[in-house]
């Protein structure tokens, strides 16, 4: 069994897109497992880009099997736009199919509405969010009141939850934070016309994919967010609303705990972190402002300028431990061309210890946290013609070697530039 994992190990945007991209084309069948438009997957193929929010980045591959998980929610009109744009750039063959778990829960408007309200209206601290209603979505999930892909299918189910949810929601939005109330009807007429659109890609994912292992197929399952912004193992309450680790991959697309032979890290050669929250070896200088310009590291979703600074070992060991990470592919390392001394963080002081393996759970301990560097001497060699290791300088080498001793987990892909074609494969991981 050769199914791979592909997970952020940042706080997101480490590439995951570009990655599974080229993982794909070895694969049989791409899996979405959690997030949802939330996320921004970036793939450019001979200088071409596009931007994925829910459908898997295999799409571009002729002939896959797309799945999205139930663990994945879905804005119908987001998902339907995708689809139709793909359609337009004839980027969607008859051959490819995609298919929808019918348990999938959906975003409805008043999930974004409450998304946005609430950080408007600071009831807690503000996050920064997509504001695309991701939060709220898994909410009624976890309280049982969500309207999933199935039910939205069924319109008596569906007017039914929709009025509960619509009746609840009005009085949050008008009582709590006074702002106009939803219009039910309306929004039953226009999810009735999406239910219509949606209804053939409706399936029971967890079955299709495993009719496909039982043929011996291969899977690729595609992780969104990164292990930072896990609701669990992320620096809480600054992350999203679902597990973004390895172990989410099989409830989210349900399959079993042993489907996935290898987990694949990616890692960004720097950090960003887009939104708010703690971010220890962050750059508010001129080498922060020259990684967000020559990384553009601008959200592909929001379009927000994303936050830069030096990489951060603790976040990589602390990821590869909770998702039993067995590869990690390291992207971006062009932009780090030209930087004449590099640092990596190998660990956070504070006055009484040390941490290495682990980010501190309490956010007050981790304010007090000092990043503890280890300085290395840059390049100035272009290197985004560079197909193998050898044709990397020297002092690339040597950086891309302590990560790999840091991280103690092997790598297997180099990224040094946008394109699928800039790329150092070492280890393919469905090949081994
Ligand atoms: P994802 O959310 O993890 O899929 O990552 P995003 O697509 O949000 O952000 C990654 C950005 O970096 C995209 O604009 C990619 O096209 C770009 N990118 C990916 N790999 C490389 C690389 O090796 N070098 C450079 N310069 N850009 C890259
Ligand atoms: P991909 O898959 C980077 C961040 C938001 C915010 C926090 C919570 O492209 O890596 P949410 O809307 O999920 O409730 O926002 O999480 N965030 C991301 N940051 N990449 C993403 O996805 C993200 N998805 C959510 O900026 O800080
Ligand atoms: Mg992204």
């Amino acid at each position: 069994m050769a199914n791979v994992i592909v997970v952020g190990t940042q706080w997101g945007d480490e590439g995951k897109g570009k990655v599974v991209d080229i993982y794909a084309k070895n694969a049989d069948v791409i899996a979405r497992f959690q997030g949802g438009n939330n996320a921004g997957h970036t793939l450019v193929v001979k200088g071409e880009q596009t931007i994925l929010h829910l459908i898997p980045s295999g799409i571009l591959h002729a002939g896959k099997i797309c799945v999205i998980g139930n663990g994945v929610v879905v804005d119908p009109p987001v998902l339907i736009g995708e689809l139709n744009r793909l359609r337009d750039r004839g980027l969607l063959p008859a051959s490819t199919r995609l298919y929808v778990s019918e348990k999938a829960h959906i975003i409805m408007p008043y999930h974004r509405r409450l998304d946005i309200a609430r950080e408007l209206h600071g009831v807690g601290k503000k996050i920064g969010t997509t504001g695309r209603g991701i939060g709220p979505a898994y909410e009624d999930k976890i309280a049982r009141v969500g309207i999933r892909l199935c039910d939205l299918l069924d319109e008596e189910i569906f007017q039914e939850k929709l009025n509960r949810n619509v009746e609840e929601k009005n009085f949050y939005l008008t009582k709590l934070f006074g702002e106009e109330p939803l219009d039910g009807r309306a929004i039953f007429e226009e999810y009735r016309a999406y239910a219509d659109e949606l209804r053939p890609y409706a399936a029971d994912v967890s079955l299709i994919i495993q009719r496909e292992i039982d043929r011996g197929r291969k899977v690729l399952f595609e992780g969104a967010q990164g292990t930072h912004l896990d609701v669990d193992h992320g620096t809480f309450p600054y992350v999203t609303s679902s597990n973004t680790v390895a172990g989410n991959a099989c409830c989210g697309a349900g399959v079993g705990p042993l489907a996935a032979r290898s987990v694949i890290g990616i890692c960004k050669a720097y950090t960003t972190r887009v939104g708010e929250g703690p971010f220890p070896t962050e750059l508010q200088d001129e080498t922060g402002a020259r990684l967000q310009q020559v990384g553009q590291e601008f959200g592909a979703t929001t379009g927000r300028k994303r936050r830069c600074g030096w990489l951060d070992m603790v976040l990589i060991r602390h990821a590869v431990r909770v998702s039993g990470i067995t590869g990690i592919a390291l992207t971006k390392l062009d932009v780090l061309t030209g930087i004449e001394k590099l640092r990596i963080c190998t660990g956070y002081q504070t006055e009484r210890e040390e941490f290495t393996e682990s980010v501190p759970a309490n956010l007050r301990l981790l304010a007090q946290c000092r990043p503890v560097y280890e300085e290395l001497d840059g390049w100035t060699e272009d290197i985004r013609g560079a197909r193998r290791i050898e044709d990397l300088p020297r002092n690339t080498r040597r950086y891309v070697e302590r990560i790999e001793e840091m991280a103690s987990a092997r790598l297997v892909l180099i990224s040094v530039g946008p394109d699928r074609e800039e790329t150092i494969t070492l280890n393919n991981p469905f090949a081994d």
